[in-house]
């Protein structure tokens, strides 16, 4: 297990779903992990104003267990708005980072092409404000990019070196954020790690990307929906493989100044992932409907890089990670029913 007793990491974004789980790993690993988080953004203060959102009951649900287990492992929130210079420099000088982690953004594409103003704010603006605070630090900056970058997939398994043509607002705004990121290195030698991860599912998401949908509709005896002929693959990554991947990037110096593909490395159908429900509540329908034009298709990305370089090992194929999430989700539904009562119609 790598070693990070004492050492001071800062999770900008650190409260949503990425960000809490890393927190709860770092913690584990021993470092010193503070949370810094407007809780604004797909967090308490959305989900709190919404009035038309049928989960909302639930979702707001899963945020304060996180909360709960931030606390309970002693890792302090910041409650802070990354956009404000000022605020984000002062609370990252009683910090004292020797890493940043930069997670906050809008984590959605479809979100971000229909409100680009917003995701050029606290995507990119949130970026620039902790990469120049950084400086001052000269510490260790790791850029949560994503797989979006690559736009289409056109081989087998995506390595890191593969060129760059993203499609839409999401992946071009991460690709700009990673040239951003290096021009830092270039100009004041700030050493840092890109992680492109994708398709990510885990305990606590409120992001409602496809696994978490499949398994809230199974719940709720929901016929599942699949955008397109349900062939295309992705590269599910269950979120304990990504921390796990996380801690190696944050405690290892051969990360510095690379970028790592950071996924389960092997893609997977929409249909076999309907299937893997459909084992676990029978009888439920599975229905198409045409695919967004704008989602790049995308396929298995190669981990060969953060394998050999940091000893990633992921361990949670679909068939194991997406069992534990649905039986996760069917354990709460029997503690917690209340939660799967929806506030509005769908
Ligand atoms: N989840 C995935 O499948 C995935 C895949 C690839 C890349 N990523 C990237 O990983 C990062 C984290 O994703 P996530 O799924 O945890 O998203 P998330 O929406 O759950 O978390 C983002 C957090 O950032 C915070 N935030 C946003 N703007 C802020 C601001 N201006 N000031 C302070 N806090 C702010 C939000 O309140 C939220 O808690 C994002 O950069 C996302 O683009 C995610």
């Amino acid at each position: 297990m790598i070693d990070l007793t004492g050492k001071r990491i800062a999770l900008v974004g650190g409260a949503g779903f990425i960000g809490h789980n890393l927190a709860l790993k770092l913690r584990e690993h021993g470092a010193d992990v503070h949370v810094i988080d407007s809780l604004q953004v797909n967090n308490l203060g959305a989900f709190s104003n919404s009035t038309d959102d049928p989960n909302k009951v639930l979702y707001l649900g899963l945020i304060n267990e996180r909360l709960r287990l931030l606390r309970e492992a002693g890792v302090p929130l910041h409650v802070v708005e990354a956009r404000d210079y000022h605020l984000l420099s002062s609370t990252l000088a009683q910090i004292e980072p020797e890493t940043i982690v930069q997670l906050a953004a809008i984590a959605h594409a479809n979100r971000a092409n229909k409100d680009p103003f917003s995701t050029f704010d606290h995507s990119f603006r949130t970026l620039e404000n902790a990469l120049d605070i950084a400086r001052s630090f000269h510490c260790h900056f790791v850029y949560f990019s994503s797989s979006m970058v690559y736009g289409n997939f056109d081989g087998e398994a995506v390595s890191e070196d593969r060129h760059c043509e993203p499609l839409g607002i999401y992946g071009a705004l991460k690709f700009s954020g990673e040239k951003l990121v290096i021009a830092y290195n270039q100009v004041f030698d700030l050493p840092y790690t890109i992680v492109r991860p994708s398709a990510l599912y885990g305990e606590r998401c409120v992001s409602r990307r496809v696994g978490q949908a499949f398994i809230e509709n199974a719940l709720r005896g929901i016929p599942l929906t699949i955008n397109g002929d349900g062939e295309e693959g992705l590269d599910f990554t269950y979120v304990g493989d990504l921390v796990q991947g996380l801690a190696r990037v944050i405690g290892l110096p051969e990360s510095h100044n690379e970028v790592f593909n950071l996924t389960f490395g092997g893609a997977r159908s929409l249909n076999h992932m309907a299937s893997i429900v459909q084992e676990h509540f029978p009888g439920l329908e599975v229905h198409h409907q045409p695919r967004d034009g704008l989602m790049p298709e995308r396929g298995t990305l190669s981990v060969e890089k953060a394998k050999r370089l940091l000893g990633y090992a992921p361990a949670f194929p679909l068939e194991k990670g997406f069992v534990e999430y649905i039986n996760w989700y069917k354990d709460m539904a029997e503690r917690h029913p209340e939660l799967f009562e929806r506030t509005a119609k769908a």
